[in-house]
């Protein structure tokens, strides 16, 4: 997507970046010591295409208040030439939040990391990761790993448009094969794409633990046939010290997630996260302190134990309730109740109940002007002790 005018400027900044990079290579270990790193984000809630609107974010939210959250994927041309406004504006209790972009031109992504800024994102983050047949003709996601000078690139022109926020980069462990058919799916390939990225000025990688088919597989498979490496991240964390490391694929609970944290700066969940919310439930007890810091910094480990709520969560009866105000606003809107609605249907997953309150949304059984009617049919399927059950305490 680079204009033939842009060339001289891209060669420009290509030759600038792979310099660096081979600079950085020579010494990963110390890379980026100088420039000041993102946030610790413990754990975070992956980006998920028509999952992470901002609807099941503010649903989300009313589970865990400091788990960091991703919007959807926004191409950069869709916010360059569309409804701004529908496509970025969140509600302030979403915080802390990043946009993710997909792109490939500098310029443009640029731009749109002002805009994001303006709407008041807290990170912009870039979509390396993303192998479907449509964004791969977009030269972006996925394929962009086989680019690491390009993404440096990216990277470098949007950190410049914002000083002040940090520039992340999600992305796989490789891909299958670049676009002479040759594969780039050893740790070393991936060791080069992030030294040569981190030498732009990304300080936070987060990580899907698996490489991309880019011939053969629909994004859906994309996420379960290659195996999982986590191996590799762990490598990453170990190579690249000064950098944030965030892993990220099939982590299904906060148990694990915890013990991943032992060798990762943090972990993203994706699909479990939108399946069975209620797991993030004893997130902010088991991994922030009240004020939101993370428990998991090694800077300043020792805390007032004060500060660490000994039970924390709400219970599903306070969710529901605090959704009411929300469906409210939202059908003010012009939203209709089901769009909001949608995403909570696992609120009760495992649990007794379940399967009618999934149905009731569905089938969208319930008044559709009400939302306190609403939410009142849909707790009169489950019974009071599991809508007032607190949070599991972790083991
Ligand atoms: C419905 C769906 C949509 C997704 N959309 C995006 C996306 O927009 N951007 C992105 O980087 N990853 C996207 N992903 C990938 C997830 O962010 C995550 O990397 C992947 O699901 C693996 O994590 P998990 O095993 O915890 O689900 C999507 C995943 C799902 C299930």
């Amino acid at each position: 997507m680079n204009s033939p005018g842009d060339t001289t400027t891209t060669r420009l900044a290509q030759s600038r970046a792979e310099s660096a990079a081979t600079r950085a290579e020579a010494s990963p270990a110390t890379l980026s010591a100088e420039s000041p790193l993102p946030p610790l984000r413990p754990l975070s809630v992956a980006p998920m295409m028509e999952w992470t609107d901002r609807d099941f974010r503010f649903f989300l939210r009313q589970i865990s208040r400091h788990s960091f959250l991703y919007t959807e994927m926004v191409t950069s041309a869709a916010i360059l030439n569309g409804d701004r406004d529908l496509l970025l504006q969140f509600s302030r209790v979403e915080k802390p939040l990043a946009l993710q972009l997909g792109g490939d031109n500098p310029a443009d992504l640029a731009r749109c990391a002002r805009i994001a800024r303006d709407y008041g994102y807290d990170e912009i983050n870039l979509n390396v990761g993303c192998p479907s047949d449509r964004v791969q003709n977009g030269n972006f996601g996925a394929c962009l790993m086989a680019q690491p000078e390009l993404v440096a690139e990216c990277v470098a022109a949007m950190q410049s448009a914002v000083p002040d926020l940090p520039v992340t980069v999600k992305h796989r462990i490789g891909i299958d094969r670049d676009a002479q058919g040759r594969a780039l799916d050893r740790y070393e390939d991936l060791q080069r794409f992030v030294a040569t990225v981190a030498a732009a000025g990304c300080r936070r990688f987060s990580v899907h633990s698996r490489i991309a088919v880019l011939g053969g597989l629909s994004p859906k498979q994309n996420r379960d046939i290659p195996p999982l490496r986590y191996e590799d991240v762990f490598q990453l964390k170990r190579d690249f010290p000064a950098l944030r490391i965030e892993i990220n694929g099939g982590i299904r609970d906060l148990d694990t997630a915890q013990d991943m944290l032992d060798k990762t700066d943090g972990v993203m969940i994706g699909r479990a996260a939108y399946e069975t919310p209620w797991i993030f439930a004893r997130a902010d007890a088991d991994f922030y302190f009240a004020d939101g810091q993370p428990r998991n910094d090694r800077q300043s480990p020792a805390r007032d134990s004060q500060n660490v709520p000994a039970t924390g969560g709400p219970t599903r009866r306070a969710v529901l309730t605090a959704m009411i105000p929300y469906l409210e606003e939202r059908l003010g809107q012009g939203r209709k109740q089901h769009q909001v609605l949608r995403h909570m249907m696992g609120l009760f997953a495992g649990r007794p109940g379940a399967r009618a309150f999934r149905r009731m949304i569905s089938e969208r059984e319930y008044p559709e002007q009400d939302p306190e009617k609403t939410i009142h049919a849909l707790t009169e399927l489950i019974a009071p002790e599991i809508l007032d059950e607190s949070p599991q305490p972790s083991t």
